[in-house]
């Protein structure tokens, strides 16, 4: 049905059953406008980019944002070309001139988690991670946490990476965060443009966290953070974009950063990243197609997946193998448990080999389901033959 949107990466790729998606999703072919867009529009303004960039491009894209996420904050939008740039940016506003105390999950995608684990061989840095599952009992566990103690940073993910399991109740995780000025932040890189986020209860609270090559399928290059209003971080890894517009007062010598999010950016970067996801929420506006259809279509191809694996009774790849906690309350893609890494290793190359592209993290092998899926042609008939060798 959606197909004709990505008639391109469809063509390039024939015969190819791509679970991948979750990881990099196809482009939409309006996207390879959207660079030759940003290469006219560079060569029309020269100098005169910036302006343009900056009072119309960036303005349209932190809309379509702030209306996925519900916040109607746009200003509060900033932008860097990955995560890794705002979790390093975040961490540098923390006081390092006393013990600091992170709370995070066991289940953070590596670039937080090489991040503050590097940080935690500082001696006065420690960091409490609350494992991820057993899933139904998460939040009561890391409410218990949040109760034990003073932290100056909490991290999560909206939806975990390595599970597909999306956490529940967010609002009410971060209500129970007891001290106004620990900085709250919500990895939402597997949520945003896949299950619908509202943000709107808890905007004065969160940086929420997401970009563009997974499910808002713009490419590499165009990650966002939603800052809350009235933020007085001042990050020690700061650029010369962070003095953008008002700024905020300063004492002495002090170096002033902007009122707004542009407090978290960083310097300059390749914008064609949001020329493409600016064609993308176009595109979908254009269709009327909002995420809670998007997530709507993709569970329905989640089941017809699994309905299909049923009839193959293949011991890799079936129900009991499937993580899931509640079909509801899941992301975009399903991830099954192996016995280990080498048997997720074997099977992935296995499908590979057969035109069937996945992906493994550890233990589990992830299915990620796209727009471009016709769930009845699914075929995964060839598992019957894998031996597990
Ligand atoms: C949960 C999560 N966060 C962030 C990222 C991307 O991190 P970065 O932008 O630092 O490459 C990924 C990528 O797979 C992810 O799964």
């Amino acid at each position: 049905m959606f197909q004709t949107f990505y008639r391109r990466f469809l063509e390039a790729n024939p015969g190819v059953q791509h679970f991948a998606c979750h990881s990099h999703y196809y482009w939409p072919d309006i996207t390879r406008q959207a660079m030759l867009d940003y290469w006219d529009d560079s060569a029309r303004f020269v100098d005169d980019k910036w302006d343009y960039w900056f009072s119309e491009k960036i303005p349209a894209v932190q809309q379509h944002i702030a209306r996925v996420l519900n916040t109607e904050q746009p200003e509060q939008i900033v932008f860097a070309p990955n995560t890794h740039e705002f979790v390093f940016r975040l961490m540098t506003c923390l006081p390092f001139d006393r013990p600091i105390s992170i709370l995070t999950t066991d289940s953070e995608f590596h670039s937080f988690n090489r991040q503050s684990r590097r940080f935690e061989e500082l001696a006065n840095v420690t960091v409490h991670r609350v494992p991820a599952a057993p899933f139904e009992t998460f939040n009561q566990r890391f409410e218990q946490a949040l109760a034990s103690q003073h932290y100056d940073m909490v991290f999560l993910s909206h939806v975990f990476f390595n599970s597909g399991v999306q956490v529940d109740a967010l609002p009410q995780l971060v209500n129970a965060v007891q001290d106004d000025d620990t900085m709250v932040v919500i990895d939402g890189y597997h949520a945003f443009m896949a299950v619908p986020v509202d943000l709107s209860e808890i905007k004065h609270r969160v940086f929420y966290l997401a970009g563009g090559y997974k499910y808002a399928q713009g490419g590499e290059g165009g990650c966002f953070m939603h800052v809350p209003k009235g933020s007085a971080q001042r990050p020690l890894y700061t650029g010369w974009f962070a003095e953008f517009g008002e700024l905020s007062q300063s004492k002495g010598n002090e170096v002033s950063y902007s009122k707004d999010a542009m407090r978290f950016a960083g310097s300059t970067m390749d914008f064609s990243a949001l020329y493409r996801l600016h064609s993308v929420f176009e595109l979908f506006a254009e269709h009327r197609l909002d995420v809670r259809q998007i997530d709507g279509f993709i569970k329905q191809r989640q089941q017809q997946f699994l309905t299909h694996i049923d009839g193959l009774h293949s011991p890799w790849l079936n129900r009991q193998r499937l993580i899931q906690h509640d079909a509801q309350l899941h992301g975009h893609f399903l991830a099954f448990e192996l016995d280990n890494e080498q048997q997720v290793g074997k099977l992935q190359a296995y499908l590979h080999a057969h035109n069937i592209a996945t992906d493994g993290r550890g233990k589990r092998l992830r299915f990620g389901f796209a727009l471009y899926h016709d769930g009845l042609q699914y075929d995964l008939s060839c598992i019957k033959e894998f031996s597990g060798e």
